[in-house]
């Protein structure tokens, strides 16, 4: 099994100064970067676009749902007349010359790093690794992207085979006093465009970059702007997703068009005015690595229009697919759920039922964390006094099964059961172990054993997940770097003691 490991890892901040220069050590054959890093404010970044910000080109082909948007062509190019929206740009397209909405996810300036096919925008560092490690991958595939925890730093990841062991590199990239870029302090190139095309034509890395790795698809564009409360005649219900304890989903399209997941709650399951409160607070949420919620039908039958995740819930994939998966996944699947949950943690919001099924599948792994909040709004009667079948008893912290007291720490209690989950590839938790039966085992000290594909590590952090005392639990800030470090620095379960 490959490990990254490489000039500048070692620690999933890899892209700070500090550790930038720690790892660029004097017997490394690699460029030694100016360890003066100047800071310019009037520097390009992606969110500060610089003097021919006006002018965007399309990156793909985009087809109108509402009147005031434009359907687009790639490389179509527009001037840009107001950008106050988060999702969307009002543009003038110099083509037609007609006027409209198009989605910003969807264009970039023109000659900025981000029309280029290696560009891939803020990509954590995990992510990259997944990308390039690809086994249709040769080596010299590469990929810049911006660093997630520094804004407006890039980094250069490169793939490198050595001996047939697949190895990524990361450079940081540095910036010059002025507006230029430099990975070699001896070499500042005006654009990462040149700085690109120098390490095409000459060595310097550890190996030539040969080919940009292959994005991903062609990303979501957002929900139609300004739409939140819609008619449940604008929806079509086209196919039974699958059914939870309160309602069944359905994939669906809204206004004839745009594709989304439709989640249908029984009459009765909430209060309508009660949904629609927390609801505009779930709509705020947004993160890669949540589901975003789209839209709401608030009369009853209440429905949750949201995003539509091709391969259904984590818990599906991994009873399905999960034979396949190896320790690299599964790491893959902890890191985006920790990111999804810091956010959360972060926001100051409480999710109250993580558990694999509430984790949904995209393309290439993606997992995003779903249904945060909704379970706080469920009627008691329905849940059955927490001890019911509806109630997920083996997800809950003791503190929540006993005084229902739920905190973020209690979710991180339930993260440590959906670990279990993915490394069993979807073993129900307590197998063999009644839900009656739990809270009193769990108040008497007893926690799940090691499962036996389970590194030793990965069992410690569950077990500090299912600390008794909420307050000595992780936060998913540290989860989720432990996690990172881990990507970047740790042996897999094929190579680690299993026993
Ligand atoms: N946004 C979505 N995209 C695709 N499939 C979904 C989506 N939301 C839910 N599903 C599917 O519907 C099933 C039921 O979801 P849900 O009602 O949340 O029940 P539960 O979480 O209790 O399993 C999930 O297991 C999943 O297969
Ligand atoms: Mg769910």
């Amino acid at each position: 099994m490959p490990i990254c490991c490489c000039c500048c890892c070692g620690n999933s901040s890899e892209e700070s100064s500090k550790d930038a220069d720690d790892a660029f050590a004097p017997n490394n054959p690699y460029p030694q970067p100016n360890s003066e890093l100047v800071q310019d404010d009037n520097e390009w970044t992606p969110d500060s676009p610089r003097t021919n910000q006006q002018i965007f080109v399309a990156l793909y082909d985009y087809e109108a749902r509402v009147n005031d948007d434009l359907t687009i062509r790639a490389e179509e190019r527009f001037m840009i007349l107001d950008n106050s929206e988060q999702d969307w740009l009002y543009a003038r397209s110099l083509r037609t010359n007609r006027e409209g909405y198009v989605p910003r996810n969807y264009v970039a300036p023109e000659d900025s790093p981000e029309q280029e096919g290696w560009f891939s925008g803020k990509l954590s560092r995990a992510d990259a690794e997944m990308r390039l490690l690809k086994t249709a991958n040769e080596q010299g595939t590469y990929l810049i992207r911006e660093s997630e925890r520094e804004k407006g730093t890039y980094v250069l990841s490169l793939l490198e085979i050595d001996q047939g062991e697949r190895v990524i590199v990361h450079y940081k990239i540095k910036k010059t006093s002025f507006t230029g870029f430099f990975i070699s302090a001896s070499l500042e190139f005006d654009d990462l465009q040149k700085l690109v095309q120098h390490y095409v034509d000459n060595d310097g890395l550890s190996c030539r970059l040969v080919r940009p790795c292959e994005q991903a698809e062609k990303p979501q564009p957002p929900f139609a702007k300004d739409v939140w409360e819609i008619s449940r005649d604008a929806l079509t219900f086209d196919k039974e997703l699958g059914h939870g304890a309160f309602g069944q989903v359905f994939k669906g399209t809204w206004n004839g068009s745009t594709e989304v997941a439709i989640k249908t709650l029984k009459p009765g399951t909430m209060s309508p005015d009660e949904f629609l409160q927390e609801a505009t607070i779930m709509k705020r949420l947004r993160h890669a690595n949540l589901v975003s919620l789209y839209a709401v039908v608030s009369d009853e039958p209440i429905c949750i229009v949201t995003e539509l995740m091709p391969y259904g819930s984590l818990l599906e994939y991994l009873r399905e697919r999960g034979q396949s998966t190896r320790y690299r996944d599964h790491l893959y699947m902890i890191i985006q759920i920790a990111s999804g949950m810091e956010y959360i943690e972060r926001e100051n919001f409480i999710h109250r039922d993580v558990r694999a099924a509430n984790v949904l599948v995209g393309n290439a792994q993606l997992c995003k964390v779903a249904d945060f909040g909704l379970s706080r709004l469920i009627n008691d009667e329905l849940y059955q006094a927490r001890e019911g079948a509806k109630f997920p008893v083996k997800w809950t912290a003791p503190e929540s099964l006993t005084y229902a007291r739920f905190t973020i720490k209690s979710d991180v209690w339930s993260f440590g059961v959906l670990m279990y989950e993915i490394v069993t590839r979807g073993r129900q938790p307590y197998p063999g172990i009644p839900n009656y039966e739990i809270v009193g085992k769990l108040l008497d000290g007893y926690r799940m054993p090691k499962p036996p594909q389970c590194s030793e590590e990965i069992y410690q952090i569950m077990r500090r997940c299912w600390h008794g005392k909420d307050t000595e639990r992780p936060r998913f800030e540290e989860l989720h770097s432990i996690f990172d470090r881990m990507a970047s620095t740790r042996p897999g379960y094929e190579d680690a003691p299993t026993a």
